[in-house]
């Protein structure tokens, strides 16, 4: 199991310290939640501050735009070099160009789909795609509780994306799971067919972040 914890629940006025106390040898990616105050109701951070968390870690970056117009805001993060941009299927029109945009810029593509948003409209997209972000909370804020359907849409993308790979020469999607997550149910998260999740408020609202995410990688 992969994690990468989400700085946003970390102390906010000190996010260069939140992200330099990570150990690389843990934690797989840094999760950073840009939200824009329109797609959802809560403000956070842009690429500026995400450059100022980059310049603190070696740790791969999982940057996740929950922003209107993502078109126009991917761009900025392509300076971050991250591993991932994930931006909302609910957020555009053009899904596949803007993929192939992120990808044509040596970066994986990720889909996040919110609560409501069925798993299967990854089927036209799954070419273009390397991971599907499945939200567990709905957007906008970290602490809240996993969602009742969360199991099983993880379950029913799992099934999905075998008959896509076969479909697509093999072609692998990575299943990243984002809110809610905690040591109560990363177990049934990673069996319904999860590869990675995020974690807030159980990473960062814990003495030793590292540790947590230790125990979630069992
Ligand atoms: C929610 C964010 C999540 C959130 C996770 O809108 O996308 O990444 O910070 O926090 P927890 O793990 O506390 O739900
Ligand atoms: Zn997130």
């Amino acid at each position: 199991m992969k994690v990468s914890p989400s700085i946003l629940a970390a102390d906010l006025s000190r996010l260069a310290e939140a992200a330099s106390s990570l150990d690389s040898t843990i934690v797989d990616f840094i999760h950073l939640d840009v939200m824009d105050g329109h797609f959802v109701p809560a403000l956070t951070f842009g690429e500026q501050v995400c450059q100022a968390i980059a310049a603190s870690s070696d740790i791969p970056l999982d940057v996740h735009l929950m922003v209107s117009h993502p078109e126009k805001e991917v761009p900025k993060y392509f300076a971050l070099k991250p591993e991932i941009i994930t931006f909302h299927y609910e957020a555009t029109h053009f899904p596949v160009r803007l993929a192939q945009t992120i990808r044509e810029n040596g970066i994986k593509a990720g889909i996040a789909l919110n609560p409501g948003t069925p798993v299967d409209v990854i089927e036209t997209i799954y070419p273009f795609i390397d991971l599907v972000l499945l939200m567990t909370v709905e957007p906008g804020y970290y602490g809240q509780s996993f969602l009742a359907n969360g199991l099983e849409k993880i379950g029913k993308l799992a099934a999905l994306r075998s008959s896509l790979a076969a479909r697509y020469h093999g072609h692998h999607i990575m299943i990243e799971v984002d809110g809610g997550i905690s040591d109560k149910n990363i177990n049934e998260v990673k069996k319904a067919g999860a590869e990675m999740v995020v974690a807030g408020s159980f990473v960062f609202k814990a003495e030793n972040p590292n540790e947590r995410v230790s125990l979630l990688k069992t």
